[in-house]
């Protein structure tokens, strides 16, 4: 595998595999890699004759206060294990090379990343900003046939599947499932930041989940499977940053289980870590 650092290099060494009409698959992703950046890579794999990672701590969708700084970094272990799911090109470019000075454009999705994590109260939805203006230059940079994104981070999905649909980026967007540790808390690289007990308790928040997903019924109220959901996270002593129902598609607030698929996305902080997590209940 092939490490480039500069979108001169990434094209030169992606070029070849353009002319000869090379299916590309890409996976950006922030690095500290464990099985659900690499669950991406191996999806990437099988559907891809080339296979593109990203690692790139994107200072523009960290807010103040949050953990730019103690990010986990460990580039030489991330490029052992992105080789070994599968990939032949690592970017890893400078916050020079992604921003030089001038740079000025902000790409942003309205309505879509204003709730849940972009909630003004909240990240806000300068975090989304961030997250939509790297990708776009990514998207750009990297010019992969299909992109790899997981549903650990929903809404992060749908924003960015509004922006290739709004934008015309010719690449399919594939969202995979959420990989899980056996207890059921989602993999994150945030989870390096939990003590023993912490690490503990943040299994409630996948137990929440799966309380919503089986106290949900056709035409059941939404706040039931939230009150479900809410009561394992008490338990734990986790107070929820938010818990929420809403329409998988447009984030609309969802008020009852009636068909169309619904969206119950939870974030909190657990022993100094920020963790989200997600179900999508029913649609069928
Ligand atoms: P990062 O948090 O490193 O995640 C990179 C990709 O891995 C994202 O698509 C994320 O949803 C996916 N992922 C993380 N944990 C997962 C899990 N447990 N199961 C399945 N997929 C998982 O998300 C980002 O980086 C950044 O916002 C980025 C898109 C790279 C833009 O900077």
């Amino acid at each position: 595998m092939r490490i480039v650092r500069t979108v001169a290099d990434l094209r030169g060494a992606l070029a070849p595999e353009r002319r000869a009409n090379r299916p590309i698959g890409f996976a950006p992703t922030m690095g500290a890699l464990h099985d659900g950046h690499l669950s991406l890579l191996r999806a990437a794999r099988a559907q891809n004759d080339v296979v593109v990672a990203s690692i790139f701590v994107n200072p523009k969708q960290f807010g103040p206060g949050e953990d730019l700084e103690r990010y986990p970094r460990d580039e030489t272990r991330d490029a052992e294990v992105a080789e070994s799911a599968g990939a032949n090109l690592l970017y890893a470019p400078s916050a020079e090379e992604v921003y030089p000075d001038g740079f000025a454009t902000t790409v942003a999705v309205a309505g879509l990343s204003d709730v849940l994590c972009g909630d003004p109260g909240r990240r806000g939805a300068a975090h989304f900003r961030g997250v939509t203006t790297v990708v776009a230059k990514l998207l750009n940079s990297v010019r992969p046939d299909r992109v790899y994104f997981g549903q650990k981070d929903a809404q992060q999905a749908i924003v960015v599947r509004r922006m290739v649909r709004d934008l015309d980026f010719d690449v399919e967007v594939v969202v995979e499932p959420t990989v899980r540790e056996p207890d059921g808390l989602a993999m994150s690289s945030r989870n390096a930041y939990l003590d023993p007990d912490a690490r503990d308790r943040a299994a409630a928040l996948s137990r929440g989940l799966r309380a919503a997903a089986d106290a949900a019924r056709d035409g059941v109220p939404t706040a039931a499977a939230l009150a479900a959901a809410r009561s394992e996270l008490e338990a734990a002593e986790i107070e929820p940053e938010y818990l929420e129902a809403r329409d998988a598609e447009d984030l609309s607030p969802a008020q009852s289980f009636n068909g169309r698929p619904v969206l119950v996305a939870v974030a909190a902080e657990v022993g100094g870590a920020r963790l989200i997590d997600n179900t999508i209940i029913g649609g069928h």
